[in-house]
């Protein structure tokens, strides 16, 4: 296909470059400063942390001074929330420059953002937006990768979203769409387990389906949450994805069924509202490393036998 060669020429250089170091293929957890003491404290040394970059654009004081000292200890992804990848408006240059800003202060091992939109005419809506899957839609979200990417001077990891509605100006599904994006601005991608799971459930399709024809070669890290259950005006099942609670059951199941297929891969357990004390997401984050050592252990096992 060529449809957009133009975009293939002009790649930048650093979407190539690789991030100055990885995460390690292990659980970690989403950072919340209330958890500091615990962590540092704990025998059990958690295998990275992350956080919203957006928590983190202001110049000083406690929350830099209390990341500053974990970042001393723990590998660190910076995960965007707020860069609106997917605006029809172009992305805000300073929230662009604040989100460099910090990731030139922490160097983290790892930074994403989510396939969303969530400003418009310079207004913030406090939600994460779904785009339309056409072609219009991919040569502009490959526009502001590239930007980003530039901007930062490293590879960016892209999130595939959660999704309740879909548009009737769709003309590809979301796994097309997001290869493609992969293929163009050479980014990673971040795989929301728990996403594809709220997604398949809202719409109606099998979330094994959906992750059969996802870049899945293209994955560098993947989050876990916790959705809530809700109903639709036709009284079906809807799923929201809240992150207020554990990791549901089917979705650690299709969790090993992924990692079963790629091996280890860093794992975050993301936790932003009713966050638990410490030794409750600690409990989460061991039962995605034991699903991690049991795969490390079986391709172990297979590249002595082969
Ligand atoms: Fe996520």
């Amino acid at each position: 296909m060529s449809s957009h060669p133009a975009v293939e020429i002009t790649r930048s250089d650093a979407s190539r470059k690789a991030s100055p170091a990885r995460l390690p293929r292990r659980a970690g957890a989403g950072f919340k400063p209330q958890h500091a003491d615990a962590i540092l404290a704990d025998a059990f040394r958690i295998g990275f942390l992350e956080v919203h970059a957006e928590n983190y654009m202001g110049a000083g004081g406690q929350p830099h001074r209390i990341l500053t000292r974990m970042r001393e200890d723990f590998p660190l992804s910076i995960h965007g929330v707020g860069l609106s990848i997917g605006s029809a408006t172009g992305l805000d240059p300073e929230h662009l420059a604040r989100l460099k800003t910090v990731v030139d202060r922490y160097q983290p091992e790892q930074v994403s953002e989510h396939l969303a939109w969530s400003t418009h005419d310079s207004h913030f809506l406090n939600d994460l937006l779904p785009v339309p899957y056409d072609t219009e839609t991919l040569d502009r979200v490959c526009d502001h990768i590239d930007q980003v990417q530039e901007a930062l001077g490293r590879r960016m990891l892209l999130e595939n979203p959660s999704t309740y509605l879909g548009f009737e100006a769709s003309t590809m599904s979301e796994t097309d769409f997001i290869r493609a994006i992969a293929r163009r601005t050479g980014c990673g991608l971040l795989l929301d387990i728990n996403n594809v799971y709220v997604s398949a459930t809202n719409h109606g399709y099998g979330a094994r389906d959906y992750l059969a024809d996802f870049p899945l070669f293209c994955v560098e890290e993947i989050h876990l949450a916790g959705h809530s259950e809700d109903m639709d005006d036709a009284g079906l099942p809807l799923l929201i994805d809240s992150h207020d609670r554990p990791v549901d059951d089917l979705v650690w199941d299709l969790y090993d069924h992924v990692i079963g297929k790629l091996g280890p891969l860093p794992t975050l357990i993301e936790w932003d509202n009713e966050v638990p004390d410490w030794p409750v997401l600690k409990r989460e984050a061991q039962r995605a490393d034991a699903i991690l050592d049991r795969h490390a252990i079986v391709s172990l096992g297979r590249r002595h036998a082969s």
